[in-house]
């Protein structure tokens, strides 16, 4: 029996019966009262007596099994059968359910506290820009990203200040006026300084929950813009080269026409300008066409294993003529250990053709272009001295740890002719850059030689380094892995 139902039937027990032994002792001591009537007495208070004990007990057991009931209705909160308790005790059965269920609601926030680490740690190390304002826009919750793009003072911790004292981006300051006016989502773009550009979105979060929340997220876009940027400005200058020979051959074709040119020799001539600049054109749209297919990574690459002196030669012949007529003498310098490469011979010798095309075309008469080729061999202690660049964002050369080393053919074309300013070599490898627009079209250049350079190393695994002074020359040097 449960220790409190013993405790209900005394208690009736004291309340009920010690009164009425009490009033039969007086009655005994008083009259000298009859037996029947003190045994009708006692049996009338012990009957008083365990009634009230049962009443008690009923009732006290109703309300132990409501509230084992609902302990076990508990259960089903955390999507869990309601525990079986071996007992005849109600109320030790109650006991073992309310202690499991204690237990289950300690399990679930050590859950939750784990989740809301794990979710504050994400937030925490995106690159998106996130914020959480109540109804009157303070900030409730931010990451440090948010800040950083803000430029607002790094890694401060801005919960509870109101959005406007955090904000001076006036365009953001626009936004979040907008979404509070109206509570719809709005979308914003723009420039957040130092060139860059952030998109905004501003949403009603969670609008199932009884406090109005919005969310702020806030997204870098200055890549995605330069693209877009780069990507109309090829469009601008591609048709712009088209459209100078087209503008040619189509003037002289119509004087042709008209019959007005009734010389043959200068109808000669005029046919002859006519076909440079179709050549021009076709020259152009070739380029174009490897550019794309590079870019796109429609090229296939046929590797094949050469002595790069074997290319070298072939690219010297090439230019034996040109560099007769221009006055340039061509040296050569072919380290005797260099060995042997594997690379698209095609393609590297369409580098080496752009490059000593070059140094021949931005050298004054008389000047010289130097060709040289060596092996270097790198490891971890001599990358840092190995100074060329990623072109595409990939290490050229992952430092594996040590007893690491990797072989490369280092090429150079070095010419004394007049050089290049500094500022423009960082843009040298763009599309259609040319230091000077109407020198470079006046020799025949589209601007588009050293991009193609740029997607040939790239495919390779190699790299560019590009060394220039004004009036003194230019060395470009490019390896490709051995
Ligand atoms: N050796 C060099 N000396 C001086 N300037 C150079 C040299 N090489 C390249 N440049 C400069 O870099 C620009 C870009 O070169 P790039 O080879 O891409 O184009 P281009 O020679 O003008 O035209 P294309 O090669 O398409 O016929 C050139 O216009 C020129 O201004
Ligand atoms: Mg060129």
């Amino acid at each position: 029996m449960p220790r409190r139902l013993l405790w209900k039937i005394l208690a009736g027990y004291v309340v009920v019966i010690l009164p009425l032994a009490a009033y039969s002792a007086v009655l005994s001591g008083r009259e000298g009262g009859s037996p029947g009537f003190f045994a009708l007495a006692r049996l009338a208070s012990v009957s008083l007596a365990a009634l009230s004990g049962v009443l008690l007990s009923a009732s006290v057991t109703r309300e132990i099994r409501g509230l084992s009931r609902y302990l076990g209705g508990l259960f089903e909160r955390f999507h869990e059968p309601p525990p079986v308790v071996e007992s005849k005790d109600e109320l030790e059965r109650a006991a073992s359910k309310a202690k499991l269920l204690a237990d289950r609601i300690l399990l679930t926030m050590d859950m939750l506290r784990d989740e809301k680490e794990k979710v504050g740690a994400v937030i925490e190390q995106m690159e998106d820009g996130v914020a959480l304002m109540n109804s009157k826009t303070e900030i409730i919750l931010h990451n440090e990203a948010f800040t950083k793009m803000l430029d607002v003072r790094r890694g401060s911790d801005f919960t509870g200040v109101p959005i406007r004292e955090v904000v001076r981006n006036p365009s953001l300051l626009g936004a979040i006026d907008s979404y509070a006016a109206a509570g719809n989502t709005v979308r914003r773009e723009m420039a957040a300084g130092a060139g860059a550009h952030i998109s905004v979105i501003i949403t009603p979060f969670r609008q199932d929950l009884p406090q109005k929340r919005a969310l702020l997220i806030l997204h870098d876009i200055t890549q995605q813009k330069k693209i877009e940027r780069m990507r109309a400005d090829f469009v601008a200058n591609a048709s712009h080269e088209l459209k100078t020979p087209l503008t040619a051959i189509s003037g002289f074709v119509e004087t042709l026409v008209d019959g007005s040119v009734a010389d043959p020799e200068t109808a000669g001539q005029f046919l002859a300008i006519i076909q440079k600049h179709v050549e021009r054109l076709s020259r152009l749209v070739d380029d174009l066409l490897t550019l794309s297919d590079m870019e796109l990574g429609r090229e296939k690459l046929e590797y094949s294993e050469m002595t790069p002196e074997s290319v070298i030669n072939g690219v010297e012949q090439f230019f034996l003529k040109t560099a007769q007529n221009t006055g340039i003498s061509i040296s050569r310098e072919v380290a005797p250990d260099v060995g042997v490469l594997r690379a698209d011979r095609d393609k590297l010798t369409q580098i080496l053709l752009n490059l000593v095309d070059n140094a021949i075309k931005y050298t004054p008469r008389g000047g010289s272009v130097a060709l040289k080729c060596r092996r270097v061999s790198v490891s971890p202690g001599t990358v840092a001295a190995f100074a060329y660049p990623s072109l595409d964002g990939n290490p050229i050369l992952p430092e594996t740890g040590e007893g690491w080393r990797r072989d490369f053919v280092e090429f150079c074309v070095a010419d004394t002719g007049e050089g290049i300013p500094e500022k423009s070599l960082p843009r040298l490898m763009e599309r259609f850059y040319r230091v000077d627009n109407a020198r470079s079209r006046e020799r025949g250049g589209t601007g588009l030689g050293l991009s193609i350079v740029k997607h040939i190393l790239i495919s390779h695994g190699g790299s560019i380094r590009i060394e220039s002074e004004l009036g003194r020359g230019t060395a470009i040097s490019f390896i490709i892995p051995a």
